[in-house]
């Protein structure tokens, strides 16, 4: 069953500066919510650009648990913030235990929505991965995001804890690969390519990983807050469509005529295909096709080379 539109709500929408979250500030407040953004709002301009897209801004830290001035009377908190220090104890304080915190200090909401990864899962090849697989350090061969797979599973940990412990339904989503028309690895791939940094790759071809558009996170959204339990449920976020680097750099050539060299190397993000039938066994359908999405993002963010 569809569920009811995402409208006339007050939302917490955490990490309102990230690539993720900005985008889908906006689609909110267009669909008619009351939209709290935070960040930690080091410089003026970041809360400036938050206010103009008709976003509330909330200076919260995670890391230090700096919460007062988040309202009361929220409906629905969306925590897509995350800390990428690579400094172990901030970034377990900041997405760990200050998500437990963050949970207590909202609780009477109707649902807390997690963002988790899918760097959780522990890399198994071609083999898409559904939620009960297990679960690794799957990003660590990256060399600079050294906490980011653990501290993440970390999160889901505390997020279960407390749900339970505050009484609050959650529901937590690992999201694959975002993008949208201003952001995304497709796009960092063209930008990095014009200054001569390869992307790197697996031995262990095709490179495949899932997709999600901003349009099809703001679609999904309302089918997967209508889950928010205790304990938590857990679901893939991401579109079904397989699509491999090596398929989609060929594709970002096309649109762009931007070579982009593929390295392989150890030092990358490994194979991460991803299973999500149990999302769409909600009822959603993702809406945009990944060429059809790239082709608006090499239009929006590389006009001057952008081969309509
Ligand atoms: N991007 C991806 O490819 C990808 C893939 C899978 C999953 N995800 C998940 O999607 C979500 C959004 O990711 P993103 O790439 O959009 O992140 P991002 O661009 O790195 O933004 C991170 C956000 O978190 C905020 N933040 C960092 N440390 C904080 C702290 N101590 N207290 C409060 N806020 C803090 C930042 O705000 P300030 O720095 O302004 O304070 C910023 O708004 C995350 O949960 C991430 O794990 C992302």
């Amino acid at each position: 069953m569809t569920p009811a539109p995402l409208t006339g709500a007050k939302i917490l929408l955490t990490g309102v500066t990230g690539q993720v979250a900005g985008p889908l500030a906006r689609n909110l407040v267009a669909a008619g919510n009351t939209v709290y953004g935070t960040s930690r709002f080091a410089d003026a301009d970041s809360r400036a650009k938050v206010e103009a897209d008709g976003v509330i801004p909330v200076a919260i830290d995670l890391e230090t648990a700096s919460f007062d001035e988040i309202p009361d009377g929220l409906d629905y908190v969306i925590n897509m913030a995350v800390a990428k220090s690579n400094n172990f104890d901030r970034d377990l304080a900041a997405n760990a235990e200050g998500v437990a915190l963050l949970i207590e200090r909202v609780k009477g909401v109707k649902a807390f929505f997690h963002c988790s990864s899918c760097a959780v899962y522990e890399p198994n090849g071609h083999v898409s991965h559904v939620e009960t697989d297990d679960l690794g350090d799957n990003h660590r061969a990256m060399g600079f995001m050294t906490t980011y797979s653990i501290s993440k599973i970390a999160a889901e940990s505390a997020v279960k804890y407390a749900s339970k412990r505050f009484g609050v339904p959650a529901v937590i989503a690992r999201l694959d690969v975002p993008y949208g028309p201003g952001h995304g690895w497709p796009q960092m791939m063209v930008t990095l390519a014009q200054m001569g940094i390869p992307t790197t790759i697996s031995a262990d071809a095709p490179n495949t990983h899932c997709f999600l558009h901003d349009r099809d996170i703001f679609g999904s959204l309302p089918y997967l807050l209508e889950q928010a339990a205790i304990p938590a449920p857990i679901y893939n976020w991401c579109a079904p469509e397989l699509v491999s680097i090596e398929e989609w750099t060929a594709e970002l050539t096309n649109l762009t005529g931007v070579e982009i060299p593929l390295v392989v190397s150890e030092q990358c993000i490994p194979p991460n295909p991803v299973d999500p039938s149990k999302l769409l066994g909600l009822g959603w359908t993702p809406t945009v096709e990944w060429r059809e999405g790239f082709r608006e993002m090499a239009q929006n963010c590389f006009p001057d080379l952008f081969k309509g």
